[in-house]
């Protein structure tokens, strides 16, 4: 435990690092994977197919194998980026294609009831869809984006790998620098479970509120 007293801003530093970078991940997600579930809804076969394409292969590649093509294959092209953007740059292109799905999943779990009475009442399409649709489906897919942003707590710990200092680095790092293993790698599992366990204790209020509000 020693260990620890001696290293733990190292620790808290490396987790801070782990919340910036998937919390600016999950907010850079929203956009993109909001535009990538329209792709894939769309009636326009390009669009869709497109969509399709790309949530397969992020879906079907590993997260680890995507870091580093961004964080390798760029400098290829002469693109030099700062180690936490190419980390945000990798992840979001990852966290999109899963955005994406939960956005689409969300939206199309609403009953077609809702947007044809809609529509019957004479609203316009696209109306329609922001004014009954929309506010339905982000309902629906509140609690899933929490969850990616508790997944993206986890899973950015692959980026440890390129020496980019986030929580799992820390604790790399402290386990070389002292040749113990158990205690660095334990204390860096709590602290993810405190950042993930604060995060879905924040989705359940959430849809608590959300519950009683229907009510
Ligand atoms: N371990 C998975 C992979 O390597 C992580 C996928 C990331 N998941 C996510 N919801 N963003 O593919």
């Amino acid at each position: 435990m020693d260990i620890i007293q001696e290293y733990y801003p190292l620790f808290l530093n490396g987790a801070w690092y782990t919340i910036q970078l998937a919390f600016v991940t999950v907010v850079l997600s929203l956009p993109f994977g909001a535009a990538l579930a329209l792709m894939r809804i769309s009636s326009n076969k390009i669009l869709s197919t497109i969509a399709r394409v790309y949530v397969e292969i992020i879906r079907g590649t590993p997260l680890l194998v995507q870091v580093y093509l961004v964080y390798f294959g760029l400098p290829m092209f002469n693109i030099y980026l700062d180690d936490f953007i190419s980390a945000v740059l990798a992840v979001t292109i990852n966290s999109t294609a899963y955005m994406g799905e939960i956005m689409r999943s969300g939206i199309q779990s609403i009953d077609t009831g809702q947007t044809e009475a809609a529509r019957a009442l004479g609203l316009p399409k696209w109306v329609a869809f922001r004014k009954v649709l929309l506010p339905q489906a982000i309902k629906n897919i509140l609690p899933a984006i929490g969850n990616e942003f508790a997944v993206l707590i986890k899973e950015t710990s692959i980026v440890s790998v390129l020496g980019i200092k986030d929580l799992m680095f820390a604790s790399d790092t402290v386990r070389g620098a002292t040749y113990t293993t158990f205690a660095p790698l334990l204390f860096a599992a709590l602290l993810y479970f405190i950042m993930t366990f604060t995060i879905s204790q924040l989705m359940n209020l959430l849809e608590n509120r959300f519950a009683k509000a229907d009510n």
